[in-house]
């Protein structure tokens, strides 16, 4: 391979799963690799475990702020979905986003996210009675892509007969690059503007009828007299409602389809699911990366091992490939249950923006794991992955799979 082989651009490649070949060889050869692009300057690739951990923490020299080009699309777009004046506190740097994030914190805090483990536990066993009942499901659509979903809907106080709308929304925000979903950038701006709408009304309701729900934390937040405005929530609605989803769904999916390649170490969890549980939540992540990067800005000059950075440069750093560097993670192409310590980057490094809501997609993968483990002893497969055409989330469109059969009992 050389590195003219290389085009993280082009997403059909994408389509077949995830190019960690190139990725293997960007770590050996390139760690810090300016990309090409066809009608823009280029982007730096950073695909070291180190590196990705550093950049992601340096917010004063790697700016997230969508002045300067948010954290969101390699190459220069010709036409973008408009979000306004406005900014999401993805797309903000410190001081404005420390202000946000201790707000929002608020809402998610260990106790908040503590009380929702019996009810997704339930919401768990419904959807998963649901799809074994069937027999034969579609992994992705009936369980991996439900659960969040209803999560999310409740956590934001969106009624159970609206939580498609959510889903139709934020699919039309980020899997436009995929022609199952694709949508013109107007049915995406479109999809943006309901949402908007939909967050103003449930606020409203919500102000007029307060509950003990963290919808309710959020709109009542304070931090030194300051509040969300209007405006901030609704966008945060937006944040929560995409950032929320796709990426459990996906972890999910990946994490099924790691236990369909390694039937071995589904037997594990099975064996014993207490045991197991939290290892493989966390090896589930580390597999999965749903998101597999985001973006910097580069604000002042500087240097990376001998690159040399100017001021507006764009620098991608890849989760997906620090979570396989061979110099942190023994055998790192293993699926193992077991592997420990496994401090994997999937939520990013510890830097400001280090994910929200971890504990609770972590909490979402533990139960989903376990519950199947109890329920579904083997697992068959009935199809390939069908995955999704996209360089930015490491996704699974449909994966076919019977939960009904039963163990082949040998001796
Ligand atoms: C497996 C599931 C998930 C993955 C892999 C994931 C990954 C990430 C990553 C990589 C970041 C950026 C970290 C950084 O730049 O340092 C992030 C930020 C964020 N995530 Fe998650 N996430 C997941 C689930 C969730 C869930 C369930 C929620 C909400 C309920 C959520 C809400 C957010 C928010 C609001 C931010 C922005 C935080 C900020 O700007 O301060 N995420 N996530």
């Amino acid at each position: 391979m050389q590195l003219q082989d290389i085009d993280l651009l082009d997403r059909d490649v994408f389509t077949n799963g995830i190019p960690h070949e190139w990725f293997t060889y960007l770590r050996n050869n390139a760690p810090v690799y300016r990309h090409p692009e066809p009608k823009g300057p280029g982007f730096w690739v950073v695909t070291k475990y180190a590196d990705v951990y550093a950049v992601g923490r340096d917010a004063a020299t790697f700016s997230s702020d969508q002045d300067r080009g948010g954290v969101i699309g390699l190459e220069e777009q010709e036409m973008e979905v408009d979000f306004g004046e406005a900014k999401i506190m993805l797309m903000m740097d410190p001081p404005e986003h420390t202000r946000q994030r201790k707000l929002v914190n608020k809402g998610f805090t260990p106790k908040h996210i503590n009380a929702l483990e019996e009810h997704i536990r339930e919401l768990t066993a419904r959807i998963l009675e649901e799809a074994i009942a069937k027999g034969e499901c579609d992994f992705v659509v009936d369980i991996a892509a439900e659960l969040p979903l209803q999560v999310i809907a409740e956590l934001i106080g969106v009624p159970h007969e609206d939580r498609h709308k959510i889903f139709d929304w934020s699919n039309r925000m980020v899997g436009s690059e995929d022609p199952e979903y694709a949508v013109s950038l107007d049915e995406a701006n479109n999809a943006r503007f309901e949402m908007f709408m939909y967050a103003q009304q449930l606020a409203d309701a919500r102000r007029a009828d307060p509950r003990d729900d963290i919808l309710t934390t959020l709109l009542d937040a304070e931090v030194d007299g300051d509040k969300l405005s209007e405006m901030e929530f609704n966008l945060f609605f937006m944040l929560l409602s995409v950032a929320g989803n796709e990426t459990t769904r996906n972890a999910i999916s990946h994490g099924l389809n790691a236990f369909l390649e390694n039937p071995g170490e589904y037997e594990k969890l099975v064996q014993d699911p207490a045991g197991v549980i939290t290892g493989a939540t966390e090896e589930i992540l580390r597999w999965a990366s749903p998101v597999m990067y985001f973006k910097r800005n580069v604000t002042q000059d500087t240097e990376l091992h001998g690159n040399e950075f100017r001021e507006g440069d764009k620098v991608s750093i890849w989760y997906v490939s620090a979570n396989r560097d061979e110099e942190v993670f023994a055998d790192p192409f293993r699926f193992d249950v077991e592997r420990s310590p496994n401090d994997h980057l999937a939520f990013g490094g510890g830097g400001p923006h280090f994910c929200l809501g971890s504990s609770l997609a972590r909490m979402e993968i533990r139960v989903l794991f376990e519950e199947l483990a109890n329920r579904v002893p083997v697992l068959r497969p009935l199809g390939q992955p069908d995955r999704l055409r996209s360089n930015f989330i490491g996704g699974i469109k449909h994966l076919p799979v019977d939960l009904t059969a039963t163990p082949v009992r040998t001796g």
